[in-house]
């Protein structure tokens, strides 16, 4: 049976999940793997989202792989949901990569798809590093090391629950229902406009990589600096992946060390 996944990714964990969930679940189902042409697909959500044309998603499974972003998932991945049909697959999983605490991120995902007409058949989350520099440094070294073996464990358990076809629905109490109801309240409520807060300082070079590796085409480059446009996912790609580090979130991000999944490589993160 085919296995299409749908991906969204800043950074590369999410697009680490799924090309580890297409290995796997090729080699448990015996399927060849390739990416774009096989019976293992990964489709950037991002690209779908560009194309005016509706989504019909194929038959066989289908999988959502998102990060979470303020307790809950990306807006791009939400308007995905609302405007794809669902009607055709056999089962729908959604796997959320995730740094520290997901909230109701899960129920989030799972309710949304349940209103737009078809509830998903399996919900699960898998632990990486947090991307989220105003808080967080992200870990590197024997840390980051120990991070990706362990979520390599965990991608592993996730690839084995879908291949059996197993029923996994979220169920989150009052308390993270709150903070979701806050935390990602906040991320609806300001919407695509979060960019403001994003500017470049005078280490700047005028390089272009941020225009290339934001997946929403949300910068343009005007006097050898990036423009922010007000249509950004708050993915924080080109933060952390100008190679000048000259683009700063606020004043919480200066002199922090920058994260990009260590095992996907920057071209597989431009223009996606
Ligand atoms: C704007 C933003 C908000 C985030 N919010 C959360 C959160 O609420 N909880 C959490 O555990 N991680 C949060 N994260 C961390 C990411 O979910 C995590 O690092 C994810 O694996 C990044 O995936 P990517 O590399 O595919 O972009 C956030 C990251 C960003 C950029
Ligand atoms: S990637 Fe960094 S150095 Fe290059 S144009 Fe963007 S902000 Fe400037
Ligand atoms: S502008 Fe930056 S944070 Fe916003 S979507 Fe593009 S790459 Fe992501």
């Amino acid at each position: 049976m085919k296995t299409t996944v749908y991906y969204f990714t800043g950074t590369g964990n999410s697009l680490w999940v799924s090309k580890g969930l297409a290995e796997r679940l090729s080699e448990k189902t015996g399927m060849s793997t390739d990416f774009c042409r096989g019976e293992t697909e990964l489709i950037p959500i991002a690209k779908v989202m560009r194309n005016k044309n509706p989504v019909k998603c194929p038959k066989g499974a289908v999988g959502i792989v998102c990060p979470v972003y303020q307790c809950g998932i990306p807006l791009i991945v939400s308007e995905f949901i609302e405007k794809a049909d669902f009607k055709l697959p056999d089962y729908i999983f959604i796997i959320l990569t995730y740094g520290s605490h997901t909230a109701s991120a899960e129920d989030i995902a799972y309710d949304q798809m349940k209103e737009s007409g078809r509830a998903p058949d399996y919900v699960n989350k898998i632990k990486m590093a947090d991307n989220y520099l105003p808080l967080f440094t992200p870990p590197s070294g024997e840390k980051l090391d120990s991070l990706m073996k362990s979520a390599e464990a965990e991608l592993e358990a996730v690839a084995a629950d879908i291949a059996a076809r197993k029923k996994k629905i979220p169920k989150s109490g009052i308390f993270a229902d709150l903070i979701t109801k806050f935390m990602y309240g906040d991320l609806r409520r300001k919407g695509h406009a979060k960019d403001k807060k994003f500017h470049a300082d005078d280490s700047c070079n005028g390089c272009g990589t941020c225009e290339k590796v934001c997946p929403v085409g949300n910068i343009t480059i005007e006097n050898q600096r990036p423009a922010w446009h007000h249509n950004c996912e708050f993915c924080f790609a080109c933060l952390h992946l100008c190679p000048k580090k000259a683009i700063q979130y606020k004043n919480s991000t200066k002199k922090k060390p920058r994260y990009k999944n260590p095992e996907i490589k920057i071209s597989e993160l431009m223009r996606r």
